[in-house]
């Protein structure tokens, strides 16, 4: 059995074989076939904070792979959190329901607090500033789709990158390839983490803090717009001065590189003019829809090591 809980956790070649598998599942779905490794399993997605993708596509992985799946949204109200139940609890209940259990939490550290008393897989969909692993995975998947490599090339992070979980797994799993140099940029009330930082640095990474956005944004291979987090501010005044610093519009774009690519992990809130939507450069909705092909494929590793999957090849 394996929780799937940080970006560090991963290496390079199971991060590769993972991709060969995403690639494969998005073949066959858009060839129409009807695949069912995980026929007869149960997923549980258990989401105490907002979500449609990542919600929706690990549900529609689910049943894409044959399984089926059992939920609760809004779990801080709609579940017995509100009556007083602990995670714990819940979780050592819930796997006694399914097979694995997707969990995304407000707390930092949620999903290994679940992994310590779960039977069944955990797999973390967010846990409050910490880390989205599942999301950097499909961010990666989208660079190797767009650019075909991932090894040399320069990535620009933009905007909340304190609070934007996504970056900080993203950051990681860069960390596995050669020749990466990262560009930091963020209004200063949300800077990138210093543990974040001090990991690249430990692995050998070039990274720099920039506030010109349009210089970085004129070298970037990637660019990766976050939205800032407006709920996880301990002050409306400080949201307020962070919010709207790094926009992304047509004028910036004129500034960028004719093979470079956009992300953004979305939903996105201001930060990227909708204008941008019809250049080709602009990839996020792309890359929202490789997220099922990276799920499906994640949640076959996760319920394989877990003895759970039918072996591939063995499909209708
Ligand atoms: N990127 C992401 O996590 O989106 P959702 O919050 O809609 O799941």
């Amino acid at each position: 059995m394996r929780h799937v809980l940080g970006a560090k956790q991963f290496t390079r070649p199971e991060v590769e074989a993972l991709f060969e598998t995403s690639r494969t599942f998005e073949e066959k779905v858009k060839g129409g076939q009807v695949l069912d490794r995980l026929r007869g399993r149960i997923m549980a997605t258990v989401f105490f904070e907002p979500s449609t993708r990542t919600r929706l596509s690990f549900e529609a992985a689910m049943l894409r792979l044959g399984g089926q799946v059992i939920s609760t949204e809004n779990a801080a109200q709609f579940s017995s959190a509100i009556k007083g139940e602990t995670l714990e609890d819940s979780i050592r209940v819930i796997g006694a329901y399914a097979d694995v259990i997707v969990l995304r939490h407000h707390e930092e550290g949620a999903a290994a607090r679940a992994a310590a008393v779960s039977s069944v897989p955990v797999i973390n969909a967010g846990d409050g500033p910490g880390e989205h692993p599942t999301q950097a995975l499909l961010d990666l998947y989208a660079i190797y789709r767009e650019k075909g490599r991932v090894d040399g090339l320069r990535v620009a992070m933009v905007g909340d990158l304190a609070y934007g979980r996504t970056v900080h797994s993203l950051a990681y799993l860069l960390s596995l390839f050669r020749d990466i140099h990262i560009d930091f940029v963020s209004p200063p009330e949300t800077p990138v983490p210093d543990r974040v930082l001090a990991y690249l640095a430990e692995r050998g990474i070039s990274w720099s803090r920039e506030t010109d956005l349009a210089r970085v944004a004129a070298q970037a291979d990637v660019l990766y717009q976050t939205r800032i987090q407006k709920e996880r501010f301990p002050s409306m005044e400080m949201y307020e001065r962070a919010y709207g610093r790094y926009v992304l519009d047509p004028s910036l774009l004129g500034r960028m590189r004719a093979d470079a690519v956009i992300l953004h992990p979305l939903p996105r809130a201001g930060e990227i003019d909708p204008a941008v939507d019809a250049d080709p450069r602009a990839a996020y909705f792309r890359q929202a829809a490789g997220g099922l092909y990276v799920r499906m494929a994640l949640l076959c590793q996760c319920l394989e090591d877990a003895g759970q999957a039918y072996p591939e090849g063995s499909e209708a």
